[in-house]
């Protein structure tokens, strides 16, 4: 740590005393510091400061001060020259942030005080007449709910995306064989396409838990001033409208000290990004050389500096891992909020970081994955023999022992069994055996249980509703084009 930064440095001065004291009077905050007769410590701004981060929120802060601003003239609080003077002056403020020619200050800690801060040096003191009827808490909970609701809004758009693009990739596959698994292991062939829609629906419901947490997001906190409401004649319909919120939100104090919202949208992150991360996993297996189920293109390959050979499906396992970093943001600030008291606590400034940085990451890995689906070329030939390994079609031998010779599904399962391990000890798949081995474990089989043994009948069979075969991936493609583009 910097020895100029401690408290203890002979750099301070005592407040009571010495005459540095009085110096740093001129130095306490232009904006809260009316009271103090010290500067802060130069630990107290590390601590303090959030325009590092915060100041994404630029674009919000001043749409809600120009949505209050005009309220405050309509409603008279605020005559109509000065509001002018304020809106034409968070105008230009905006194009110098957008021009990356706004000077932003830690000395002024966050967005709200360093817009304002400008804003009194373009305009002068009626700057200060903006904050009339506000306060930094009901701001920042409106300036955060605006940030996170346009990021909603995107991250729906990048997940349709993904949806679209394993939508057309399960088109393509609708009738591609594979194993399907249970605890890893195989268990019974299913369809590619059917595999992908899986993830179709994961996403739909992804989508669905952000869009609710959008609905009941959209309550405007703003006119709540710090905690209690405000003594002004305010018109909090008038800048809810504005602010493309539903309402106001109805109690004050809970509108400057709930962060459910971000919170929900951390939730929907975190699941979606474990959905991901499962998918990330199977592509991560799929693309191994001994399963080579898959490959990925270059494009979302990196290769190894000593192996030659290799082919590493990075974005994949990135995406399997930057899903941890997500959780941790949820974690993060749920353990943040769960011990603070009624109204705001600057505790609440802690709400930021984990929601940028965990949008962040869910939209790189929601666009990688898109690119990665995009082109994956799925190994047909590997897919069909592997999806006979390891006797998958077993069950369809049962069903055929129940549907056909009427046993009852415990003996068919039995006699499927005594096959299996006949089959297994020469090393031998299931329709590898002859009618009359079968038949010493089963007088009644019949030739036609051969029809039964292949993957290919295997999937075409099961048209139950929602199940794998080839007919119905295609019914649900249409279906989830339908639902979900
Ligand atoms: N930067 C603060 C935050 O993000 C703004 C609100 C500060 N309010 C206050 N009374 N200090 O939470």
């Amino acid at each position: 740590m910097n020895a100029k930064s401690t408290p203890t440095s002979s750099t301070q001065a005592d407040p009571a005393t010495d005459a540095p004291a009085r110096e740093s009077q001129n130095d306490s905050n232009a904006m809260w510091g009316g009271r103090f007769s010290q500067a802060p410590d130069s630990l107290m701004e590390a601590i303090n400061v959030s325009i590092g981060f915060d100041k994404r929120l630029y674009a919000q802060d001043i749409v809600g001060s120009i949505a209050h601003c005009k309220m405050l003239v309509d409603q008279k609080i605020l005559d109509a020259d000065a509001g002018d003077q304020i809106i034409s002056g968070l105008g230009k403020i905006r194009e110098e942030i957008e021009q990356g020619k706004f000077e932003f200050k830690n000395s002024l800690e966050d967005i709200h005080l360093n817009i304002e801060g400008r804003l009194t040096e373009i305009i002068g003191a009626d700057a200060g007449r903006l904050h009339t009827a506000r306060s930094r808490n009901d701001q920042v909970a409106t300036d955060f709910k605006l940030w996170v609701r346009d990021t909603i809004d995107a991250v729906d758009d990048a997940l349709k995306a993904l949806q679209f693009a394993l939508i057309e990739q399960a088109e393509k596959n609708a009738a591609t064989v594979m194993p399907g698994f249970t605890h890893l292991q195989a268990a019974q062939p299913v369809t590619t396409g059917h595999h992908l829609l899986a993830y179709v629906e994961m996403l739909g419901r992804d989508r669905g838990r952000f869009r609710d947490a959008r609905a009941r997001l959209n309550e405007s906190p703003l006119g709540s001033a710090a905690l209690a409401g405000t003594s002004f004649p305010i018109n909090r319909e008038q800048t809810a409208k504005a602010l493309g919120f539903d309402r106001p939100t109805a109690n004050s104090l809970d509108a400057v000290s709930d962060r459910d919202f971000a919170l929900e949208f951390l939730s929907a992150a975190a699941i979606t990004a474990l959905h991901l991360s499962r998918l990330g996993e199977e592509i991560v297996i799929w693309c191994s050389a001994q399963f080579s189920f898959a490959k990925l293109s270059d494009a979302f390959t990196t290769g190894s500096s000593i192996m030659p050979q290799k082919r590493n499906p990075d974005a994949a396992e990135l995406v399997r891992g930057k899903s941890g970093r997500i959780i941790g943001s949820l974690i993060g600030l749920i353990t943040v909020m769960k011990g603070l008291p009624l109204a705001y606590s600057k505790d609440m400034q802690e709400d930021k970081e984990p929601v940028f940085d965990a949008a962040e990451s869910l939209g790189v890995c929601i666009a990688a994955m898109t690119g990665m689906i995009g082109d994956i070329e799925f190994n047909i030939d590997r897919l069909r023999v592997a999806a006979g390994e390891g006797f998958t079609t077993a069950t369809d031998l049962a069903d055929w022992l129940v549907r056909v010779l009427n046993l009852p599904f415990r003996n068919a399962h039995h006699i499927t069994g005594e096959l299996v391990g006949i089959a297994e000890k020469s090393g031998r798949s299931l329709d590898e055996l002859t009618l009359e081995e079968m038949q010493t474990v089963e007088g009644q089989i019949t030739e036609d249980v051969f029809s039964v043994l292949g993957v290919a009948e295997s999937v075409a069979s099961r048209t139950s509703y929602g199940g794998t075969a080839p007919d119905n991936v295609m019914a649900q493609v249409k279906s989830a084009r339908e639902r979900f583009l």
